[in-house]
């Protein structure tokens, strides 16, 4: 947490006073609330032989309440002796003290007149002092004339207010720096996160980061995330857990503490502060946490789950507001990042669901073709997975093999299901289907990077392939993944002009064409693929086309 300077410290204000105090003469008393007297800082024999009397002790009792509650307002406890109350209990309240059980300052003044007073000779009484002995030790610069006192009690009384005010003023700068402190942590934490907010990355790096940088920023022992939903999307997120590198905690018992403080937090929507988390009565609890700030996460009313931490790292430190508005801003980001990736999985699944239903919509115009596509991306995807593409890439090349043959749907059926060889003119117009299918692809903008799959899955490495007659590594990464890809099924599965050839067969034509059709580099990864996903999904197409 950022640290917060200027904390106001009264006693530093009464310090100065007191030392300007003795300057001028003037001793200063602490009085508590029973009335007790003592003197502090510098002062004189005279001083102390009046304040540690019975008579002051009784003259201050019956002016406490005065004395408590009017910061620089002078007052004669009798002739030649005044008290300006500097520290009131208004200016305690400010300066954070506990109210009630501080004492108040008050300046001593004494004048000429109080040699003179029936209560001086009442203190010599009680204390035992002979009076005359005790005017002749009194030693007169102590004294001042009414008008000096009257001017330095009313002087002190400006000095007292005014420090007062200043503590007050201090006071409040303190707060407003501890609140832009705050701010500032929210907001640079906040703006930390949105840049990694993205939702077509997993989510769960996303709370794993969430997490950590606010278990850090806040100072905790641990901090994790417990969802409760079991939206799609949701199910199979694995729910982070950070821990103080100091610590260590059996991470399997902090989640089961958030699926039971779900059902203890029951429709809360506000942080919650638990300085004794034993309240809670969840078994074992002790073991994690003493103290708990738990950030309920809901979207729409809906509840998501809970953000929740234990103690802080600061010894005797316990949660202060901050760290609650801290956790209530992190948790409604979390709570609008969970609904844009609950949105996003949504959106995603209808995206895909609409090209697989693209894909069966071409390959159904060829009964011997079913399944193609598909199986052409699997393979794909699995080549792309075992060449070491990023995990994106690799999903990109599945929906590429996908659409692949997206063209054919400008093909006439009759020549797509002729038996025998085709004419000139009809294998002319087969070789325009990737173009079509890229030409088709064109106005979607989400689907621009699948084109070089589409267009290129028919271009051959040594240059004879269309429809450009690129060779080499003049050929898309997409195009030479989806070319391989559909040169196998094709020898793999049954045509209308030939049976299916057996696999060790197909895997001995890919190794024969590697770098004449194929990649070379591509060909010697593919034949060492594992090859039982593709032979179950061709068992599958082979029924779903036997019962139709
Ligand atoms: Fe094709």
């Amino acid at each position: 947490m950022t640290q917060v300077i200027g904390h106001p410290d009264p006693s530093a204000f009464s310090g100065r006073l007191r030392q300007r105090l003795a300057e001028l003469g003037a001793a200063v008393v602490s009085i508590n609330h029973n009335g007790q007297c003592k003197l502090i800082g510098p002062y004189r024999w005279e001083h102390e032989l009046i304040v540690g009397s019975a008579p002051f002790v009784a003259a201050v009792r019956s002016l406490r309440k005065e004395l408590f509650d009017s910061t620089g307002r002078w007052m004669n406890l009798w002739p030649g002796l005044t008290l300006v109350p500097m520290h009131t209990t208004a200016t305690r309240e400010h300066a954070g003290n506990h109210p009630g059980t501080a004492p108040v300052l008050a300046a001593l003044l004494l004048g000429e007149k109080v040699l003179d007073s029936e209560q001086f000779s009442r203190v010599c009484d009680a204390r035992e002092t002979d009076l005359r002995a005790a005017i002749s030790k009194f030693d007169t610069d102590a004294l001042m004339s009414d008008h000096e006192s009257e001017r330095l009690a009313q002087v002190i009384g400006w000095m007292a207010r005014d420090a007062a005010d200043l503590g007050w003023r201090l006071h409040e700068l303190h707060d407003l720096s501890w609140e832009l402190a705050g701010s500032y942590e929210e907001l640079s934490l906040l703006y930390k996160l949105s840049t990694s907010m993205v939702v077509d990355h997993p989510p769960q790096d996303f709370l794993e980061q969430a997490c950590a940088e606010m278990r850090e920023v806040v100072g905790l022992r641990w901090l994790a995330i417990q969802l409760s939903t079991t939206e799609p999307g949701f199910e199979d997120l694995s729910v982070p857990v950070c821990v103080d590198s100091q610590s260590s905690y059996d991470l399997v018992g902090i989640r089961k503490i958030g699926l039971q403080l779900i059902e203890a937090m029951g429709g809360r929507t506000e942080p919650v502060i638990l300085d004794d988390a034993r309240v809670l009565g969840i078994p074992g609890l002790e073991k994690f946490a003493h103290s708990l700030l738990v950030t309920p996460l809901h979207v729409d009313g809906k509840p998501l789950g809970l953000l929740y931490g234990a103690d802080k790292i600061d010894a005797g430190s316990g949660f202060s507001t901050v760290d609650s508005k801290l956790c209530a801003s992190l948790g409604s980001s979390l709570s609008i990042y969970l609904k844009n990736v609950l949105l996003y999985e949504d959106m995603h699944s209808m995206f895909i669901g609409t090209l697989h239903a693209l894909s069966t919509t071409i390959d159904a115009k060829d009964s011997y073709t079913q399944g193609h596509s598909e199986r052409v991306a699997l393979m794909s995807r699995q080549l792309a997975e075992a060449a070491g593409l990023d995990s994106h890439t690799v999903q990109r090349v599945y929906l590429s093999g996908l659409v692949h043959d997206v063209g054919k749907i400008g093909v006439p059926e009759a020549v797509l299901t002729k038996p025998g060889k085709l004419t000139k003119e009809e294998y002319d117009l087969v070789k325009m289907h990737p173009e079509t299918g890229a030409r088709i692809l064109e106005g979607i903008r989400q689907m621009q990077d699948l084109i070089p799959g589409v267009l290129h899955h028919h271009e051959s490495w040594d240059g004879r392939g269309y429809p450009f007659g690129l060779a080499g590594m003049d050929i898309p990464l997409f195009g030479r993944i989806l070319g391989l890809a559909d040169a196998f099924d094709a020898m793999s599965s049954d045509r209308t002009y030939r049976q299916a050839m057996p696999m060790h067969k197909v895997l001995d034509e890919v190794r024969r064409c590697s770098g004449k059709q194929f990649d070379p580099e591509l060909a010697d990864i593919f034949v060492k693929l594992d090859f039982t996903p593709y032979l179950n999904m061709i068992e599958e197409h082979h029924n779903l086309r036997k019962s139709a």
